[in-house]
């Protein structure tokens, strides 16, 4: 029996959650896949009544007692930037060690994309994000803060240890995978001279020693964005920092069809793994039930993945593929011809038939 924690969280997030759920259900009872859920209410209403964002004991609870966590969104407009997502997102990755975030970049068939010559076949790569290091480790200081004379610091913080294991995590990744046996290095080894000097002295010896079966390559960050959008096919999987790997994947975000798409994994692989639809809450779309759940379906479908349930993974993406390539009329928030709810319904029909 896996034990998933639910955090439905703010805006449209309980909205997609509850598809995400109901589709989850439905792939479990045709696989005889044995789960249940608890949820939990932490977000900006939680934290505008108690003033706190997630306690200690709840990260314990997560930790002794979950499988999973399956997160909607996080980010109220009454609630000052960067409270809840240090408080709750960032608070859970770090507290929990989900030292990788994987975001596949794949467009369905069906899905339109802003690139010309965009293609699910040319369209298909997974970026393996790190995702407790970097510029989000939160060191750094302020000297003479608020004077004319003030200095800011903000420190990339880069550990062996961290960078070793999601190097290696992305090389099994890219083995397991079993498509190009690619794994491009995004740096910026040019500017970067010691945070890159160390993942690309690391890239090479973990490569060389222990996945002579995969192709090294390594792009610079700048020119992994000119690639993305001029030859996307050229990627099989991407590997970086927390920082690059946090805005290449919104620009993969978008050329996979946006946000109504987009999911992600938080994943420990040796603990407790956070999946989320990669869009925001969405506040002023609240309850109108116009938000597309099938990010939030695809976050539901990497879960059971990491469940270690492929074949129910396998039956939700086909379904989700079916249903946008038949149905949907566009990806977009208020467009797709069906509310979020009939969405969800059709997601359901299609695994049921
Ligand atoms: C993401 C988000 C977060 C991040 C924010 C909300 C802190 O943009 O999951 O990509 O920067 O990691
Ligand atoms: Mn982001």
């Amino acid at each position: 029996m896996k034990r998933i924690a639910v955090i439905p969280g703010d805006g449209t997030g309980p909205e997609v959650v509850a598809e995400g759920l109901k589709v989850l259900k439905a792939v479990a009872s045709k696989r005889g896949f044995e789960y249940d859920t608890e949820s939990f209410d932490f977000g900006g209403d939680r934290y505008l009544q108690t003033g706190e964002t997630i306690p200690e004991s709840a990260i314990e609870d997560f930790r002794e007692n979950f499988d999973a966590i399956y997160l909607g969104a996080i980010g109220h407009p009454e609630v000052k930037p960067g409270i809840l997502e240090q408080g709750i997102l960032l608070k859970l990755r770090f507290a929990l060690d989900q030292y990788i975030n994987l975001r596949p970049v794949k467009l369905y068939p069906g899905v339109p994309t802003p690139l010309k010559d965009g293609t699910p076949e040319n369209i298909d790569f997974v970026v393996v994000r790190e995702n407790t290091e970097g510029l989000y480790a939160g060191t750094g200081g302020f000297l003479r803060k608020n004077t004319p004379d003030e200095v800011a610091v903000q420190e990339s913080v880069n550990t062996r240890m961290g960078v070793e294991r999601c190097l290696r995590f992305a090389f099994e990744y890219t083995r397991k995978r079993n498509k190009k046996k690619t794994l491009c290095l995004c740096g910026k080894t040019n500017v970067l001279t010691f945070e890159f000097d160390l993942w690309e002295r690391v890239f090479r010896q973990v490569g060389e020693t222990d996945y002579p079966d995969i192709k090294r390559e390594y792009a610079h960050v700048d020119a992994t964005c000119m690639w993305m959008v001029k030859n996307p096919g050229w990627f099989d999987v991407i590997v970086t920092n927390n920082m690059f790997g946090d805005i290449i994947t919104d620009l993969g975000a978008e050329i996979q069809g946006g946000m109504g798409v987009a999911a992600g994994g938080n994943l420990n692989p040796e603990g407790v793994s956070m999946f989320e639809p990669i869009g925001g809450s969405a506040p002023k779309y609240t309850g109108q039930g116009v938000i597309n759940p099938v990010a939030a379906i695809n976050a539901a479908g990497m879960m059971l993945d990491f469940l270690g349930e492929e074949e129910g993974a396998q039956i939700l993406e086909n379904a989700v593929i079916q249903v946008i390539s038949t149905k949907l009329k566009s990806m977009s928030a208020g467009k797709m011809g069906y509310s979020t709810q009939e969405v969800g319904d059709l997601v359901v029909e299609a695994i049921e038939s």
